[in-house]
This record gives C-alpha cells, structure tokens and sequence, in this order.
C-alpha cells in the first residue's frame, strides 16, 4: 500500500516561505521535520490543551471546543493537524478569525491554518468528528461482553489522533492537557491521565494530565467499565463481566512496576492502570500514559501472556518519556520497548521464562525478514524511510524484533553493568525529549561504546543495512528445546500408531511452549492435524495465541475435523487484533480458499475497528460491493 503524495513539496513550499535559512539548517540538524505531520512547531508550537467534548452514542459522533494555549515566541501562525473534522469556528482569544485549509491528502489530511497576532494566547476551535474518523472505534451493545450499552475507544497511534482531535499529530510535540468530557448517565469515561475509579450520576467527567505528551497518546473510552484495585498504584479497568478475570491474571503489575523501576529509573506518571477493551481493540496493547489499553486476548486464565503488560509499562520510559521523533525512528520506541519488556520479564519470572519470549522474537524476526528481503529489501533497515507513506504501514518485526537483538548485542558487547548504566542516562537525560537514530548513534558512541566495540557490533549496518546481520544473537531457551524433544517423541509414536498423549510432560506448558509446539509441526497431514487436535483440543482453545498458531498449519491443510472452520470463522467474527488476523487471512489466501476468507469477512468487518479494516481490505482486496 504505498501512496504517493505532495508533502515533500509543501514542505519545500513552507521552508521558503516561513523560516530563514539559518532556521532551515537548525531545522535539519536538530529537529527533523516530520513527514507525517502539517504542524511546524518550529514556527508555533502549542503547549496546553483544555479539551471539551460530548459522546454522542446516537450519533457517533464527538462535539466540542479544543483549546490550545501557545507557547511563548511563537510565529504568525498556527498550523493543526486534522482529517475530516467538521470545523464549526476558530476563534484567537475569543475572536472568530479567518482560517484556511490545505490541500487534502489521503494519508495527512489537511492543514488547518490559523492566523495569529504577536501576542496571541490561545487558539480554541469548536468542532465535531464525521463517522469516518478512522481513531474512534463506537460499538454497539451487542458487541460489548454485557450487552447493554454501547462502547467507545480511540487509538491514536501512529497519525490518528486528528480524526478526533485538531492537534500537532506529531511524536516531536508534547503538550500537557485537562478535559471535560460529557457520556450518558450510567458510563464511565477514561482517558490517558488522572481516572475516576467509578462512575458518577451525571455522566460528566474531568481529567487532567499534567505531564506533556506527544498527540498519539491522547486517548478516551467510554462504556460501562468498572474498577478493580490490584495495587496500590495499579489497577485495572474492564466491563464486569471482565472485572476479576481481569484482576486476577495482571495481579504481578506491581511487581513489574517495582522490577522495571529497579532497572532503568523511577515510573514518573502516578498511577498505572490497565483498561481491557472488548475484542475487536486492534492491538494486543497501546501504552496510553497511566492507561494502558489492552486487548482481552490475553487474558487466557493462566498468566502465561502477561508479556504483554511488561511492553506496555515498558514505554512509560522508552516512547512517552524519550520519544521516537518522527515515525522514521519508530524502532526507537519498539525496539527499546521490546528489550526493556524482556528485562522485566526476566526480573519477574526468570531468564528461563524470558528466553521463550525472546526466541519468539527471533522467530517472528527471521520469518518477516526473510520475506520482506525477497519484497524490498529497503524497508528492513532500522532506521525508516515513512515519507510518502502511511506509518502503520511500517509496524511489524523490523522496528519490535531486529530492534531487540540488536540492542540485546550491544548488552551483550558491553555487559550488562555497563549497558544497564547507559540506559538509565539515556531515559533520565532524554526525559520529555524527542530522539532521532541519529542523536541516539551519537549518544552510543559518546557515553558508551568503544571504537573497536562499535565496529564489531557494526553499528552502522545494524541501523541502516538491510536484512539479519551475521551477528545477530540467537536466544536460546531450555524450556522451548524440551519442547522440540517431545515433539520428536510424539511424532515417533504417532509413526507407531499411538495417539499423541496430553500426560506426556505438557501438563505445566504455557501459552509459550504451545505456541512453538505448533509452530515446529512442519507441513502436518490431516491425520496428524486430527490426532494432534483429538488429544489437545486446539481447535476448540479459547486461548487466542494458541488458536492463531493452530489455524496456520489447520487452514493450510485443508482441516475440517472437530468443526474446526466454524472454530476459525467465530474467531475471525469475535478478534479484531490485527497480529491475529493478517496471518490467518492471508493462509487462506494462500491455499486457495479466497472464497471461505471473504465469507468470513462479510461478516466479521463490521466489528473491527479501522486499523484492522483497512489492512484486511488490503489484503482481501475487498470492495465494499462484494459484500
Ligand atoms: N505502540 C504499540 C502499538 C502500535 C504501534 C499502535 C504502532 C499503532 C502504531 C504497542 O506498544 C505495541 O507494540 N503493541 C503490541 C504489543 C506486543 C508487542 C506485546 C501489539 O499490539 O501487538
Ligand atoms: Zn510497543
């Protein structure tokens, strides 16, 4: 899906027009401008946002005022980010002005340009949303676990948050907020900053965050959600139906609070709460400050996906407190988060338990790159080239997993001690900054590595060559390769005519080992895929990660036994998280059974949220008509 677009001569356009060429060179050299965004900070930069809005349910639609205060020294205008908003009116200090609208593009959507005097505070504009607006997910009851009301929530990430919000949509400007947001009698609001713990008999909601974000963490959800204490700090939020279930699988959050603090600084934001979302959340989480958004997918009973939790609490210090600049530095965020999700995870659970993680990621890795290797090598670099190009094109393992083995090597080269000491000064010097890669490479080469490290770990290439290096580490885990040896064993009795026993050593299995058991079946027969399935129920899991393993080789064969479609087309129909959905698509597509996949997909596009739709009717090549 690469769209071409005129951003680069806007911007062209701009750098003439508005800035000296003294501004032009500072401009490249410290602060990149952002493809993905209309804003120029560099001319106005805003500061504060109070923010007003009603849900309408009925409507689906949000309506209010969004009031920016500006920062100090600021130029002649001020440029928004929006996508499809319906402007009521702009006013500067209280005065209606004039303003003008850019040229739409189909990823950026438009330039809202307002005039401002030298003296100008504050730059308030009444809007509402239009039902496209690709951040708002708005559910109706029956998609709800409780059926009763409706259901409301945002995801920003990456250039969203101007579907909802007329905002500087870019990573590089932070702003602090407070809100006012007016729901239904009987629904709770959240947002990401200070949270009710239960709902209120008006319906109207104040919210304050008093550290400065970047727009992508704006978040808001609405519906009937409740609260359950696991901490003192920490909490979760879910339907009821969801409450204890929820409560009891993310019980060690606290401990991953005091593990992560332990290892890179102090958790600066109050409060950490985690919100389960119904299960068409197109994420498996979204570290939304001091409320982390999670799907419900992992919660599977055994705390065995809590994983999850440790990334998401992870980018309270790589993301929200040292941000990625531009999209471009995207593994900055992923793939710190995803080293520094390892390190809890091994702090809480042991090296044993993380090592299954990390040889995960060393799967995931090799199997995305060896196939965008053989696409376009270009875009397996770390550092990405975006321009042109919507940014959620660019998530995958690139940015999580190359990013991770290659901060796991420089750990590695330096030892821990060391590593661990440069870290905790990168996030503590860095806090509220943006970073580029480049800024970051001087960094490391500054305060940590020696030129003989840098050259053996081969900086460079890691960040801007293609594919696997030679010397990337490989993780290995002792839990996994008995894994591999019962499999063996299974395999040679299943030979002999025995049926694969559940008693034979999988009894303490995690999610973890189940998912590499499957994932190391090469091509099973449809026999093997029955025994298999007759001993250990897979096509009838509820555990989500088990059954996305499970349906690659099952959809690829041509399984049918144990209703095992019918197991699949529910999943489809009731999972919007898009990690789940790509793959299992796409091996229908890939055997042959275009068919089976669009049925499904009549009816399951409805309950996803944008994110997903859009990358499905990509894969599908779906036009609406065909439903
Ligand atoms: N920030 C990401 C989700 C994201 C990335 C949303 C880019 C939009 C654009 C979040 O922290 C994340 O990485 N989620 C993962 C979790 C997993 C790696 C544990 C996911 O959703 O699968
Ligand atoms: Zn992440």
């Amino acid at each position: 899906m690469k769209r071409i677009h005129t951003l680069g001569l806007l911007f062209t356009a701009f750098a003439v027009a508005c800035t000296s060429v003294q501004e032009q060179v500072e401009e490249t050299t410290i602060a990149p401008p952002d493809p993905h965004s209309f804003s120029r900070p560099d001319i106005t930069a805003v500061s504060h946002l109070d923010l007003n809005l009603n849900v309408d349910f009925n409507g689906q639609q949000l309506s209010g005022t969004a009031t920016w205060t500006l920062a100090p020294e600021h130029g002649d205008e001020l440029i928004l980010d929006t996508y499809e908003l319906l402007l009521e009116h702009v006013q500067v200090d209280g005065q209606d002005v004039a303003y003008t609208l850019g040229k739409k593009d189909a990823i950026l959507g438009e330039a809202l340009i307002i005039p401002l005097q030298k003296d100008s505070k504050q730059v308030s504009i009444a809007y509402k949303t239009t039902p496209g607006a690709r951040a708002l997910q708005w559910l109706e009851p029956g998609q709800t676990a409780g059926k009763q009301l409706p259901f409301l929530f945002t995801q920003s990430q990456a250039i969203l948050a101007r579907t909802w919000l007329p905002c500087q949509d870019s990573p590089g400007v932070r702003y602090s907020y407070n809100a006012t947001i007016q729901v239904p009698e009987g629904m709770l609001a959240l947002m990401s900053a200070t949270n009710p713990q239960e709902k209120n008999a008006d319906g109207r909601y104040t919210f304050t965050m008093e550290i400065p974000i970047p727009s992508y963490l704006m978040a808001l959800s609405v519906g009937d959600i409740a609260f359950k204490a696991v901490s003192e700090r920490t909490g979760v939020y879910a339907e009821p139906a969801m409450l204890e279930k929820a409560a009891w699988e993310f019980a060690e959050m606290e401990e991953m609070v005091v593990q992560a603090e332990a290892l890179y600084g102090p958790y600066i934001w109050g409060r950490y709460d985690v919100l389960v979302l119904p299960p068409s959340f197109p994420f498996g989480g979204m570290e939304n400050p001091r409320l982390t958004f999670a799907t419900p997918t992992v919660i599977t009973g055994d705390r065995s996906l809590t994983s999850l939790i440790a990334h998401e609490l992870a980018h309270s210090w790589s993301g929200n407190l040292v941000t990625n600049a531009t999209w471009n530095d995207f593994w900055l965020n992923e793939g710190f988060t995803t080293y520094f999700e390892m390190r809890i995870m091994e702090a809480v659970y042991g090296r044993d338990y993380s090592e299954m993680i990390a040889s995960i990621s060393h799967q995931d890795m090799v199997a995305d790159i060896t196939e965008l290797m053989a696409e376009d090598s270009l875009v397996t670099s770390l550092k990405m080239n975006m321009a042109g190009t919507d940014p959620d094109d660019g998530v995958g393992a690139v940015a999580y997993d190359k990013g991770y083995h290659f901060l796991r090597l420089c750990e590695e080269t330096v030892g821990r001690e060391r590593w661990d000491g440069f870290l905790s000064s990168h996030f503590s010097g860095n806090k509220f900054k943006s970073m580029t890669t480049e800024a970051f490479l001087q960094q490391l080469k500054e305060e940590l590595l020696s030129a003989e490290e840098w050259q053996a770990i081969g900086v460079d290439n890691w960040v801007y060559g293609y594919g696997i290096p030679a010397n990337c580490p490989v993780p290995s885990s002792d839990r996994f390769a008995k894994v591999d040896a019962l499999r063996i064993k299974m395999l040679e009795a299943m030979a002999n005519g025995h049926a694969p026993n559940r008693l034979a050593g999988t009894a303490d299995w995690t999610t973890h080992e189940w998912v590499h058991f499957i994932r190391g079946l090469e091509n099973p027969g449809l026999e093997q895929l029955m025994k298999f399935d007759n001993a250990f129920l897979f096509s009838q899991t509820t555990n989500a990660e088990i059954m996305a393993a499970w349906m690659q080789p099952a959809i690829r064969a041509g399984y049918t036994a144990n209703d095992f479609e019918q197991h699949a087309a529910d999943f489809l129909i009731s999972v919007g998280r898009r990690k789940f959905l790509t793959p299992t698509y796409r091996a229908m597509l890939e055997s042959g059974k275009r068919d089976w996949a669009l049925a499904i997909y009549a009816q399951a596009r409805p309950n996803y949220h944008a994110v997903s739709r859009e990358t499905m009717d990509d894969l599908l090549n779906y036009e609406e008509s065909e439903s």
